[in-house]
């Protein structure tokens, strides 16, 4: 079987070395891919939103299975360009993927079909949101209606700093026509959590919980990045929490799809937040997590490929999904200044020490091959991820193996998994 990867991230190298241990793979094409994944799979320079090309080159290799990653494709309508020539893809179609694309729609969604979630109110002008701020207690969260490479959230304290979000997202455009419409919710307190699942249109099968740390310092400081390292799995995620989910979110939110007429099939990604009221969604993406995929595929034992068919075929209900019963952290290495401003193409030296090993992996995110060798290519750099026997001893792992990789302007987070000596 011949597989085709559209992406280049940490995400798309953990998905590549899962698709890797497949026993009916052959080939694995990644486009456009990096320096890591073309260890596992051969790249080719296809931009992810390139459709016509992705089509014709899947169509040229016969490709049997075309996964696609990230959300710009998948929203942009990907999966329908390929299925319409008859190819097979992984993913959810254009009307599905408006789970993540529009942020007013699955607010709506959610309290149609009374699954839990911040209440909210949706704005299509700035003079409407301004008005309702006067009367809103703070803080109070500002999300742009559209895809805005996750930056599209404001947390704002005050009513002055809630005026001048609405002013950056609706009058200034900062994240593009994602501003268009804007979502004002109530702010939340509690846990975050993130739950990944396989959907077929029908049936839901969650995978192992995972925790991001999404800001760029240690103890939860500094700006919001793409995440800085996750765990897996949450032990604040309790098998209680998991019925009431199970119950309340997952299988409602997958009947409530299916009855809109936009079956979803492909991965859902649940962004939780325990709250003393229980688990409510934050947010739902419609693909892997990026770093979050990092810890929860090393510790899937099933064949990847065959639940992904299963997803396509509509059989998900006959696989039994199942994970290790051990634990996995990923610590993000970025270039220093991520997410501001940073610098790329420095050589990265102890890559090697990866090679071969099954406990350890080395993700890559932003790297790319020269005649020099592998360089840094981006903002977060490289997805250090360590099994262990418990979250601690993950950690452990995952935090030595971080020191065997070096190149200049290297900056971690010291904390990854630091939440994890709250749960005891
Ligand atoms: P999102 O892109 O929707 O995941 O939002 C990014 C981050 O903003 C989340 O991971 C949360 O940390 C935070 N966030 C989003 N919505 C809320 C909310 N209603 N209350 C508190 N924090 C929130
Ligand atoms: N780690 C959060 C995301 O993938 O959106």
């Amino acid at each position: 079987m011949k597989v085709l990867i559209v992406g280049s991230g940490g995400r798309e190298h953990a998905i590549a070395h899962s698709v890797s241990k497949s026993g009916q793979v052959e080939e694995i094409y990644c486009a456009p891919g990096n320096a890591g994944i073309g260890l596992l799979a051969q790249c080719v320079p296809i931009g992810v939103m390139e459709f016509d090309r992705i089509e014709a080159f899947a169509r040229e290799k016969a490709i049997d299975l075309i996964i696609v990653g990230g959300e710009d494709p998948l929203v942009g309508g990907l999966v329908d360009q390929l299925e319409a020539a008859g190819l097979r893809a992984f993913g959810p179609r254009k009307d599905a993927a408006i789970l993540e694309g529009s942020k007013a729609f699955t607010k709506d969604l959610m309290k149609k079909y009374h699954i839990p979630t911040a209440a909210y109110e949706t704005f299509d002008r700035a003079e409407d949101a301004l008005a309702y701020l006067e009367s809103a207690s703070f803080p109070i969260v500002l999300k742009a209606d559209g895809l805005a490479l996750g930056k599209g959230v404001l947390i704002c304290q005050s009513l002055e700093q809630a005026r001048e979000g609405v002013k950056a997202i609706m009058e200034d455009k900062q994240f593009g026509s994602a501003g268009n419409r804007l979502v004002i919710e109530e702010f939340l307190t509690g846990r975050e959590v993130s739950v990944l699942s396989f959907v077929d249109g029908k049936t839901i099968k969650t995978m192992t919980s995972a925790q991001d740390h999404k800001r760029a310092g240690d103890g939860d400081t500094g700006p919001n990045t793409g995440g800085m390292g996750t765990f897996s799995p949450s032990p604040f995620y309790t098998p209680q929490i998991d019925r009431f989910c199970q119950e309340h979110i997952y299988q409602p939110t997958v009947d409530a799809m299916a009855a809109e007429g936009r079956p979803f099939k492909g991965i859902i990604f649940f962004g939780l937040m325990l709250t003393e009221k229980g688990p409510r969604v934050l947010e739902y993406n419609a693909r892997f997590g990026d770093p979050e995929t990092q810890v929860v595929l090393p510790r899937m034992k099933n064949d990847i490929i065959e639940v992904m068919e299963a997803c396509i075929d509509e059989r998900l209900d006959n696989i039994n999904l199942e994970f290790e019963d051990n634990a996995a952290v990923c610590v993000v290495l970025a270039s220093r200044g991520y997410p501001v401003r940073y610098e790329k193409g420095f050589l990265i030296e102890g890559l090697e020490r990866f090679e071969g090993r099954d406990d350890c992996f080395c993700f890559h995110a932003g790297t790319k091959r020269t005649p020099e060798g592998i360089v840094t290519a981006g903002g977060r750099v490289l997805g250090i991820t360590a099994r262990g026997e418990n979250l601690h001893r993950a950690r452990e792992n995952a935090y030595e193996a971080a020191q065997w990789v070096t190149f200049e302007n290297k900056y971690m987070r010291h904390d990854i998994g630091k939440a994890i000596d709250e749960a005891q």
